[in-house]
């Protein structure tokens, strides 16, 4: 392993809108890609690689429309084989971002130069020299990717790579294109490479590329910035082909959390990595695993009892990243029925509500019983539990009436879908009727004129949590008020109902912070 010079940028070029792009159904448009783009931009990524030019006139415009947007601060950069064609129509895609660069591909593995291209090992190596030669006359940045490098002869490889770098190349970057590598033999790679590639040319960066078919892609990339590598490749949510490519928001936080092991820092705006995360999720319409790392729905959602104790003591005891530094919504403690006492008083506390001693553990266990249906628990539902309480039980200390769904109505139908909803706070009742693009978007369009607090819906989504007729389903949402971000919950039979219920949630969290 290697001890690397004092502690180090590492640069993050995303590719998102290129290999991210080659997900099955994930095509975007130019505008959504360009959705895509402004939002890279606000991560402060310090590359973005935006398309294949030479592969069809959408991606050529995409690739152009994109470079033209992208300041001095950022190096924009499309992809080409090692062919003439493909690198004028990189070129002509980005000659006029500020800050460009070529990206060409060439196989340096047996199967690659035998099966692929039919031709000895030094006729591929020729292309690619020829390759970097001809792009060098048209822009001053070169990244060459040795494709399938993890399995490539590494003889081949570095004579490759002194020929290319020779010929003008200012990035190589080494593939794990199939996702067959591990972290030390991986590491031990680029520790090798990187100490004869900084005595040939310590301008020329080392890069590396790893895709995730065995789950090491955040891995490997981890490992060769520890030998080494001074930028690495990656994407949004880990989207890309097959099993995807190294996640971004994984290897950026992996850094932060250690820069002393890794002797280096990134500049990625991590604020922005839970909007960009959501964004990319929304714009390709593929959703993030709820258990994904940094950036899954349960990633700071805390459900068992003995973690919950422990968090309402301190958060550090079981938290290691703040929601907060990667811009998502506040740590969740998720009642159900494993949760235990100090979680479930603390929540209802929250709610404004004192239980007398005497009364606790009746409540306690009319609360099981409920977490027991339904599985998890929101303050909706506690705000139902609680109801059912005399005066004597409660001591209601609430600063701010929260709103409540009285009753509603959604009449569905292929030409306007109209619902009308009353929902009522402390002893006001207001009910709107909105009609919408189908039956949600009408339900939500009333609560929201209803509660007249003009939020945005920014995410939906339904799953359903337990099998047959009678099964439940579970509406998550996230919406924006005023720039912050808000989740709502809602578990219920009736999945129109629990839509209704999850936006009022939500909005309850707005009322309360705002009235802290
Ligand atoms: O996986 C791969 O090898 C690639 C290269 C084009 C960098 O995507
Ligand atoms: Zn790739």
């Amino acid at each position: 392993m290697n001890c690397v010079n004092s502690s180090r940028k590492i640069y993050v070029l995303d590719t998102t809108l290129r290999d991210g792009e080659q997900v099955p159904g994930a095509k975007l448009n130019l505008e959504e890609k360009m959705e895509v783009a402004k939002q890279l931009i606000r991560l402060q990524v310090d590359m973005m690689e935006v398309g294949f030019p030479s592969s069809s006139k959408g991606d050529f415009e995409a690739v152009r429309a994109i470079s033209k947007i992208v300041g001095k601060d950022i190096t924009v950069t499309a992809l080409g084989r090692a062919v003439k064609s493909d690198i004028d129509a990189i070129y002509e895609s980005l000659k006029e971002a500020s800050s460009p660069m070529i990206h060409i591909v060439l196989g340096s593995s047996g199967v690659h130069i035998q099966k692929k291209f039919n031709k000895t090992p030094q006729e591929v190596l020729a292309m690619g020299v020829e390759a970097v030669k001809y792009a060098k006359k048209l822009m001053p940045m070169v990244q060459y990717s040795l494709e399938d490098a993890s399995r490539s002869s590494f003889d081949y490889m570095w004579q490759t790579i002194e020929a290319v770098v020779k010929a003008g190349a200012t990035i190589i970057n080494i593939t794990d294109t199939v996702g067959f590598a591990v972290p030390e033999e991986f590491g031990s790679l680029i520790y090798r490479i990187n100490d004869r590639l900084k005595n040939l040319n310590p301008n020329v960066l080392l890069s590396v590329h790893c895709h995730n078919d065995t789950g090491l892609a955040t891995a490997n990339t981890l490992a060769a910035i520890r030998n080494g590598a001074d930028k690495i490749e990656c994407t949004i949510n880990g989207i890309g082909e097959r099993a995807g490519n190294t996640s971004l928001e994984e290897v950026v936080m992996g850094i932060k959390l250690h820069p002393e092991y890794y002797n280096g820092y990134t500049t990625i705006k991590t604020k922005e990595i839970y909007p960009t995360s959501r964004t990319v999720s929304a714009i390709m319409g593929i959703d993030v695993q709820v258990n994904k790392a940094i950036t899954g729905e349960n990633a700071f959602a805390h459900s068992s009892g003995i973690h919950q104790d422990g968090l309402l003591k301190s958060k550090k005891v079981y938290e290691i990243i703040e929601p907060e530094d990667i811009g998502a919504p506040p740590m969740e403690l998720v009642l159900t029925a494993r949760s235990g006492r100090h979680a479930f008083m603390h929540i209802i506390e929250k709610l404004g509500y004192q239980i007398i001693e005497s009364q606790r553990e009746s409540v306690y266990s009319d609360f099981l019983k409920m977490a027991d249906q339904k599985k998890e628990v929101y303050d909706y539902d506690l705000e139902i539990l609680m109801r059912q309480y005399p005066e004597e039980t409660l001591k209601r200390e609430r600063k701010v009436d929260l709103w409540e769904l009285k009753d509603f109505e959604v009449i569905y139908n292929t030409k306007i879908p109209v619902a009308t909803v009353s929902v009522k706070k402390g002893d006001r009742v207001s009910s709107k009727t909105q009609n919408g693009n189908g039956a949600i978007d009408a339900l939500y369009s009333a609560i929201v004129e209803a509660v007249e607090i003009p939020v945005t819906l920014l995410e939906y989504r339904i799953h359903n949590i337990s099998r047959g007729k009678e099964g439940l389903g579970k509406v998550s949402i996230q919406i924006l008020y005023e720039g912050v971000l808000y989740e709502g919950k809602a578990i219920e039979k009736d999945i129109i109902r629990a839509s209704g219920i999850a936006l009022i949630n939500a909005i309850n969290k707005v009322l309360q912070i705002i009235n802290e």
